[in-house]
């Protein structure tokens, strides 16, 4: 059995969680590979909603084994945040049992969130992600296979601390590290993940071997990516398909199904240029923001939104390849006079279709767009009626109304990627998928 990959098609929060949630059922393993405790997902179980930045997506199914793979950079005590909020709803314990840690990931120390805490220009979740990847880049940072080693060397101990503290300074924090709180930190890891750190690539690679199908969970979203994004503001790694492999410590020649997520209309948090942004205060902007409760889970922070862009979405395309794309929130488009799609930018009175690589080249760029009919409003009974329809006569896209329809047929049209799944509402059976693609549960 092979890999199949959910990733972010746009700026992060496209909703991957619910992807995943259809996906992981028929998975044993679910696997966190780059990024750390930025990333945020909603789980709603039963009456409870839960809000998890590490634990794979994944954790839902109870025969999944979830593994925080080589690529991440883990806050070990959010993660027991999490791990105890899990514990409290389920009275399960899965971290030991079938939640591990990779032996190769980077530790988040306070010394990270410190240091992130400084950031002025890029608006990032402050939760320590870059100075984290900085360490490792630099080769300066601690792995959790590397804890044992620095505990027992108390020279170690306090020149790290030595560099901490002169890096917080250059950056005017005032708070400093010391080498007894930098020890206890790290013994406080290894006594409470005794069983947890692994050499997870091995478990991984076994469990291919073995025929077990391998979930890998991207976190943020293409045009965060370190490499290919809108850079500087952007994410501290690789969040796409190249990425997700290697940080799960597995060959890309697994990889079955790489599916992109992206919502019907876009959204981003923090700083940096949105060529298709629109006004927060009134107009459809507004209306995203409200039908679709665009609040980060991560910082609760307002996320700012605008209308689907198609050259985000095809240069994402261009280095993720994806399989299929799984359009989120397209009701939340519901009871919008007209729709617009951005299908090229005006860049200095030239007409362009891919994103030029400096971030103040893409704020001059002015979105061209294309106009479609609005649709009526829908409750969520509404939708889940039509995607119950959808599945029960096997009749796919035909279940939605043509003005809706066509929305789906232009996004497919104009990404030259398949549409496998349209999301219509935040309840798991509120999803309408391609007949006989990988979401249609009657072609199982
Ligand atoms: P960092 O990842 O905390 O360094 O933040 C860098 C940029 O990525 C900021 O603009 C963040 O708002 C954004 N970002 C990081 N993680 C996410 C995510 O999971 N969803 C959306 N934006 C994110």
């Amino acid at each position: 059995m092979p890999a199949n990959i959910v990733l972010g098609a746009q700026w992060g929060d496209e909703g991957k969680g619910k992807a995943i949630d259809q996906l992981a059922p028929d998975s044993t393993w679910a696997v966190r590979f780059q990024g750390g405790n930025n990333a945020g997902h909603t789980i709603v179980f039963g009456d409870t909603t839960l809000k998890l930045h590490q634990i794979p997506s994944g954790v839902t199914s109870m025969d999944c084994n979830l593994v925080l793979g080589d690529g991440m950079v883990i806050d070990p005590w959010v993660l027991e945040e999490e791990l105890e909020r899990w514990f409290s709803l389920t009275e399960e314990r899965p971290e030991g049992n079938r939640l591990f840690i990779s032996e190769r990931a980077s530790v988040i120390l306070p010394f990270h969130r410190l240091y992130d805490s400084a950031d002025k220009i890029v608006g990032t979740t402050g939760r320590g992600i870059g100075p984290a990847y900085r360490d490792r880049i630099e080769r300066v940072g601690i792995r959790f296979c590397d804890i044992s080693g620095v505990i027992s060397d108390m020279d170690k101990i306090s020149n790290i601390t030595i560099r901490m503290n002169k890096q917080l300074d250059s950056v005017g924090v005032s708070e400093r590290i010391t080498p007894e709180s930098l020890k206890s930190d790290l013994q406080w890891i290894l006594d409470r993940y005794p069983n947890t750190i692994r050499h997870t690539g091995l478990m991984i690679d076994s469990a291919l071997q073995n025929g077990e199908q391998i979930l890998l969970e991207g976190a943020q979203g293409a045009m965060l990516d370190i490499d290919q994004g809108t850079y500087p503001f952007v994410t501290s790694s690789v969040t796409s398909r190249a990425n997700a492999t290697h940080g799960a410590g597995i060959h890309p020649g697994h990889v079955e199904q790489c599916f992109g997520i992206t919502k019907a209309y876009t959204t981003r948090v923090g700083n940096g240029p949105f060529p298709s942004e629109l006004s927060l205060n009134g107009g459809p902007g507004q209306h995203m923001a409200e039908v679709g409760h665009e609040y980060g889970t991560t910082t609760g922070r307002p996320r700012r939104t605008g209308w689907l862009d198609m050259v985000a979405l095809c240069d994402a395309h261009r280095f993720n390849g994806y399989t299929g794309l799984v359009v989120t929130k397209l009701d939340v488009l519901g009871g919008l006079d007209e729709i617009k799609i951005c299908v090229g930018y005006d860049f200095d009175g030239e007409v362009i279709k891919y994103f030029p690589s400096t971030s103040d080249e893409v704020a001059r760029c002015k979105p061209i767009y294309e106009t479609h009919d609005g649709f009526p409003s829908l409750s969520d009974e509404e939708w889940i009626s039509m995607a119950d329809r959808s599945r029960s006569e096997g009749i796919g896209y035909a279940a939605m109304p043509d003005k809706v329809r066509h929305i789906v047929e232009r996004i497919e049209f104009l990404s030259g990627i398949s549409v496998v799944s349209v999301g219509v509402g935040p309840d798991r059976k509120a999803s309408i998928a391609k007949i006989g693609g990988p979401f249609d549960v009657r072609s199982e």
